[in-house]
């Protein structure tokens, strides 16, 4: 799983470039992705969200934006990611570990986590201190990368390891940066693996949604009716 240390100075090297690079290399698609979670938003309708690992704040501003009556915080452990989430409007934000986070028990109706889990140093322990911090019945929201399967799997790991590396280094500077990133999402698990996992950590009722055919996916999960449900069930 990736390390804490490295991810942080990636992420605070590449803030100023992150969310035209995000754009282009994604081919615009990550817009299309953050529209379906808008979906499952609107179904939800929370009160309270919170956004982890919210990055330069592209989900919880275009959450805010469709949905102004919710309350939004933002939250990452990158300062220079939240400066410039910050400058771009999202007004409730605090740095913090993912995996500690400064909130009681029970605070949020929905948290989500776009392309965020993945970088974390260890799933289980984040997605529990994800569902500690939702209220009884609330609900958890993981968008990511994915792989594809069948043919199109060979093509998309060229992409993936030779082309966008390639790239990203023209784009940020920082090649290598994303060379972890094809590596981070070759490792991140997928489709059933990451449904054990929800059930794993205690969540209810856990769903996947597979974006692009296959190269991203959202995740979806319950926490229980019951206050205080916080132990690990699986
Ligand atoms: C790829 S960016 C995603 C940003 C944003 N969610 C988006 O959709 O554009 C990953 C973010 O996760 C944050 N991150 C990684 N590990 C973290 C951790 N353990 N705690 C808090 N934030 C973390 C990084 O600082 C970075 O801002």
């Amino acid at each position: 799983m990736p390390d804490s240390g490295y991810v942080h100075s990636l992420f605070s090297s590449i803030a100023e470039r992150y969310v035209l690079a995000n754009h282009v290399l994604s081919m615009g698609m990550d817009i299309l992705w953050r529209l379906r979670v808008l979906e499952c938003v609107s179904e939800w309708r929370p009160a309270h969200l919170l956004d982890v690992a919210t990055g330069t704040g592209d989900l919880a501003l275009s959450i805010k934006r469709e949905f102004p009556e919710i309350d939004i915080v933002g939250t990452d452990f990158c300062e220079s990611m939240l400066q410039i989430a910050r400058r771009r409007g999202l007004e409730q934000t605090f740095c913090a570990d993912a995996m500690q986070l400064p909130v009681e028990d029970g605070r949020f109706d929905v948290v989500t986590v776009a392309f965020g889990l993945r970088n974390m140093e260890n799933y289980a322990s984040a997605l529990q201190e994800f569902r500690r911090v939702l209220s009884p019945g609330g609900h958890l929201l993981i968008l990511d990368f994915s792989m594809p399967r069948g043919i199109v799997l060979g093509a998309y790991r060229l992409y993936l390891h030779r082309i966008l590396p390639l790239m990203a280094g023209w784009l940020t500077s920082r090649k290598e940066a994303y060379a972890y990133l094809g590596q981070s999402i070759e490792q991140f698990p997928r489709g059933e693996k990451m449904l054990q996992l929800l059930r794993d950590t205690g969540y209810l009722n856990p769903t996947s949604l597979p974006l692009c055919g296959g190269i991203a996916a959202i995740y979806t999960a319950e926490q229980s009716c019951e206050p205080n449900a916080t132990s690990v069930t699986g």
